[in-house]
Formats: C-alpha cells, structure tokens, sequence
C-alpha cells in the first residue's frame, strides 16, 4: 500500500565521519509518509548520529538525504524545522525551570506555525490530557514519562511531518516505556511519521511497522518489524532468546 507513494525521507549511501574518523558507513534507508519506522542498535552504533544528519546538526560526509524528493543533506536545522522535521532528542531537553506550557510554546518559534499556537496548544492538550493539567507546573518537577511527553509535545508544536526521536524510553522504568511505546503508536492518529531510535529492541519491534538494525554504524538487518521479531539471529543477538 504504502508503496505507491513517494517516500517521504530517502537515506541513499551515507557516510558519516567526525573529523577524521568514519563512524556511519553507506547506509541507505526509505521511510514512506505515515510509516512508523525504528532505527536500532547498540550502544555507539550509529544511531544519533544519523539522526543528527538528518536533522541538519551533522553534515554527512558522503550520500544523499532526500526528504520530500529535495535534497537536504547539509541544510541547517532551523530550515528543516521549517519543512516539517522535528527532532525530539535524546534527554529531552526541556528547561526545568520554566512551566510545562512555556516549554510546549517554545516549539512554536518559526513564522510558519506561529500564528496558530494557540490552537496548536489546544491540540498538544487534547492528545496529552495530563500536560494541560500540569501546564503551570515547573517542566522539572514532572515524572520521566511525563516530560518525555513534554518533549513530544514541544515537538508536535511545530506541526511536523516527519518527527524524530531518539530514545524516548531512556531512563525510564519499564512500566513508563511502555506508556511511551503507546503515546508513540497512538502518534499515528496524528497522521504523522516516525522515525524511532532506540536501544530498547522489543519496544520498538513491538511498535514500528519496519525497522533497520544498525551494527558498528553499518545496517545488517531490515524489515517488517513483525518478521524481525521471529528472525533468529535478531532474537539471539537482541531479544536474549
Ligand atoms: N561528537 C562526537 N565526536 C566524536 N565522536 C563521536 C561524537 N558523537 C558520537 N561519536 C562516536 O560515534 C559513534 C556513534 O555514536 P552515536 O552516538 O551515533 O551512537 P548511538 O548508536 O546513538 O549510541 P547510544 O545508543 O549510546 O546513544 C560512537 O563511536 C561514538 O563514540
Ligand atoms: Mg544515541
């Protein structure tokens, strides 16, 4: 089905150094609209890095990033921001000190979305009940889990298409993983897609409708994320069965 569309994102042989020394190597990767998409792997793999290129922060040393047909490889993260990637990174990154509603509204700064934040707030609420509850509440004295939503939440306030994450389950308890896990599936009410990165294996091939499966920056295995379940050598290097 999804197939008959264009991709939205299209990773084509990319490499990735910093300075001298060549962490990511020839990866290539498509993501159609409205998939959701894990990207996983060990510790030091590769992961953020190739987030970080695809949200402008890192420039590739080789390859092609395409998103929405457009070559963006190299662009700075304020424009893609502005074409509707958002980021939502590893720790968060939320000011503790100032209010839940203040750190959702800073995720509204670009001229394009702007004028609507105030229905766009309405519409963070209306998905994540307990942040409206809380939007006076200092953004650090919330739970992991709620922050993480916090984090979401300031994400969506951008009105992306393309959001992605980096370990949203990092840290947390594994109740809280996967309260995460079902805000990140229930994402796709919203139309959106996702690309998920994570350490955590068997939420995100619980999750994902496909994923790749990085090794020392290079991808070894790729596929539905159902099949990747049953694939014996993902269950044994992964899963721990
Ligand atoms: N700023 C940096 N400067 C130099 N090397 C870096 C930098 N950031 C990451 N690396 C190296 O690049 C490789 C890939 O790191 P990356 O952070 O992308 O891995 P990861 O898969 O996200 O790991 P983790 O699951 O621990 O977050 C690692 O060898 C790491 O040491
Ligand atoms: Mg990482």
């Amino acid at each position: 089905m999804t197939d008959l569309k264009p991709p939205l994102l299209e990773v084509k042989n990319l490499d990735i150094a910093y300075g001298d020394v060549q962490v990511v190597f020839d990866i290539s990767m498509v993501i159609h609209p409205q998939e959701l998409v894990g990207l996983v792997g060990g510790n030091g793999s590769g992961k953020s890095t190739i987030l970080r290129a695809i949200s402008g922060m890192l420039k590739p040393r080789a390859g092609q990033i395409l998103y929405q047909g457009q070559e963006i490889g190299g662009m700075k993260p304020h424009q893609l921001t502005d074409l509707g990637i958002a980021h939502v990174p590893m720790g968060r990154q939320l000011f503790g000190n100032m209010t839940v509603e203040e750190n959702l509204e800073m995720g509204a700064y670009l001229p394009r979305v702007k004028p609507r934040r105030k229905a766009s707030l309405e519409k963070v609420y209306a998905f994540f009940p307990r942040l409206q509850e809380k939007r006076k509440f200092m953004a650090g004295s919330l739970s992991g889990g709620e922050q993480q939503m916090i984090a979401i939440g300031r994400a969506l306030m951008s009105e992306p298409t393309l959001l992605l994450m980096d370990e949203p389950s990092l840290g947390l308890a594994p109740l809280v993983v996967q309260e995460v896990m079902r805000v990140i599936d229930s994402l796709r009410e919203l139309q959106l897609t996702v690309l998920l990165v994570e350490q955590n294996v068997r939420q995100v091939l619980k999750v994902t409708d496909r994923s790749y499966v990085l090794e020392h920056g290079r991808l070894v295995v790729e596929g539905q994320s159902s099949l990747l379940m049953e694939n014996p050598e993902v269950k044994r290097a992964y899963l721990g069965l």
